[in-house]
């Protein structure tokens, strides 16, 4: 694993709604090169970059047409070369999100599968062999192609299913992985990766990486076909970095990823933390620590020393943070987020408490999404900084309430939520043992109750981490004795006779 994911914090870019800066009312590389310095001192050193190729934009890029090409919107090749160099000469890394398992039914390679004469991309995507027969369990494409079948989608009904074969074919259509369509497919996917990582960006995020196989047992086929690549990794980009969005680390990290996301969805328990009806870090005191933490065991256990679990603050598919929890409860949730082993992920706009945006009618295949993806607000000037565009023209509304956050007045505001947030860095920045690969115990996450404790460790040093996002002051039997505090929030923590008594609304590390 490289070097840099030890301390490594990601900041995710949705590159639609991050900066525009020819006025065209949608976000550009551009814009992102221009705000590199933002990211920097916010303290991040990693970026991941949501899709940004050629594409009719009917899953916000999720639906390549053109693996090679940057979307013209966002600018040229070039441009996001310049993008990887100028954010390498300040430390930071990119990843680019990878879309393996289906492209736009625009993309050339769908059009040629679609003709009836055999041609070199009539495997390329998972077809049966009958219009009338649909593939069992998958959505499909029928009824528009000269060729006689139907084709398997992935996710939305534009985007057909790449073919990476199916682990025990049971039709005779459907291929195994090794037949010479999954295979080409494969080397394909090996090609574009190629072409990414020699003009410079530092890895990929891969999307629905754990849905390439299909009738996989237990996704024993995607495994293989993930340790196959890396494979080719190890031998031609051995440092570039991999998540997967996967949510299910005890088999990602198995095929050779570095690192998984935690998810919405999946087993997981993310939700319990902010996004449910009581979710445990809000001051009402009503939610519950303890399903998260056992699940969380679970895959730490099983991917110890093989690679990193990633909690993301959020992400373009889920509410926003601040949907759910507010002011001194979001600082308490980084103060969670930011002492977690792992690579901790911050969703543009999340360190602002951006606003979920109600009642959005659905932009470029975002439904309840939208709400997400509105374009960043930077400061008080027109369309809070994000562009120059007439305010109609803009991707997606933005918040318009009077009191939306910027970046530029919690910069100037000591007390703001970017400013804590800027802190928790410094502090993880500079404490090893909070850092990707230091050891976690939990101390204390019991059932329905308050505070959250845990340890965070290496040979060299112990923190005692102690969170208690409820308004209530909450008391926890324990055998170590806060010593030095180095980071606090809230009200101070007191130790009497074996007892830790933490007051509501509080957080801090300590050494012990
Ligand atoms: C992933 C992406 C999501 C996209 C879907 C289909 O879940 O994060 O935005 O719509 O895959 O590619
Ligand atoms: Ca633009």
């Amino acid at each position: 694993m490289s070097k840099w994911l030890d301390n490594a914090i990601f900041y995710e870019i949705y590159p639609q709604s991050f900066c525009d800066t020819n006025a065209d009312g949608i976000g550009d590389f551009n814009g992102i090169i221009k705000k590199l310095g933002y990211i920097k001192e916010l303290g991040c050193n990693a970026i991941w970059l949501n899709p940004c190729f050629k594409s009719p934009f009917g899953d916000a890029g999720y639906d390549v047409s053109d693996y090679y090409t940057a979307a013209p919107r966002y600018g040229t090749n070039e441009d996001l070369k310049r993008l990887f160099c100028e954010a390498h000469k300040l430390g930071i890394h990119v990843l680019l999100d990878l879309v393996p398992g289906h492209t736009s039914s625009e993309h050339e390679w769908f059009k040629e599968s679609m003709k009836a004469t055999p041609n070199a991309y009539t495997d390329r995507y998972v077809w049966t062999d009958s219009i009338w027969e649909e593939p069992q369990g998958m959505g499909c494409i029928r009824g528009i192609s000269e060729r006689d079948g139907s084709c398997a989608v992935n996710f939305f009904s534009h985007q057909p299913a790449l073919n990476y074969g199916f682990y025990k074919p049971d039709r005779p259509w459907q291929q195994s992985m090794e037949d010479d369509g999954p295979k080409a497919t494969l080397e394909e996917l090996k090609n574009i990766m190629r072409f990414w990582l020699k003009m410079g960006c530092d890895g990929f995020r891969v999307d629905m990486a754990g849905s390439l196989v299909k009738n996989d047992d237990n996704g024993k086929g995607t495994i293989k076909l993930w340790q196959n690549i890396r494979e080719f990794l190890d031998r031609e980009f051995p440092d570039a970095a991999m998540v997967s969005e996967w949510g299910e680390p005890d088999k990602s990290l198995q095929g050779g990823f570095h690192m998984d996301f935690l998810l919405h969805f999946g087993p997981s328990h993310y939700n319990d933390l902010f996004r449910c009806e009581e979710p445990f870090f809000s001051g009402r005191g009503e939610g519950d620590i303890s399903e998260f933490v056992k699940k969380y065991m679970e895959n730490y256990e099983k991917s110890e020393q093989k690679g990193l679990i990633c909690i993301p603050s959020g992400n373009h598919d889920m509410d926003r943070l601040a949907r759910s929890i507010h002011g001194d409860e979001l600082k308490i949730a980084f103060a969670f987020l930011l002492s977690m082993p792992g690579a901790p992920f911050i969703y543009y706009g999340d360190e602002i408490g951006m606003r979920y945006i109600e009642n959005h009618v659905s932009v470029e295949g975002g439904y309840n999404r939208t709400g997400s993806r509105s374009p960043m607000q930077w400061d008080s000037s027109v369309n809070a900084g994000f562009s120059a565009a007439p305010k109609d023209m803009l991707y997606i509304r933005q918040d318009e309430a009077p009191d939306r956050p910027t970046a530029e007045a919690q910069i100037n505001d000591r007390d703001s939520l970017l400013n804590e947030i800027k802190k928790l860095i410094t502090i993880r920045q500079s404490v090893p043992s909070l850092q990707s690969n230091g050891k976690i115990t939990f101390l204390y996450a019991e059932k329905n109750a308050y505070p959250f404790a845990y340890l965070r460790s290496n040979e060299a040093e112990k923190i005692l981490v102690i969170l208690n996002p409820s308004h209530n002051e909450a008391s926890f039997s324990c055998q170590y004795i806060p010593k030095e505090a180095i980071y606090t929030f809230g009200k101070a923590v007191s130790y009497e006779n074996g007892i830790i008594t933490m007051p509501g609304g509080s957080a801090g590390f300590y050494r012990i």
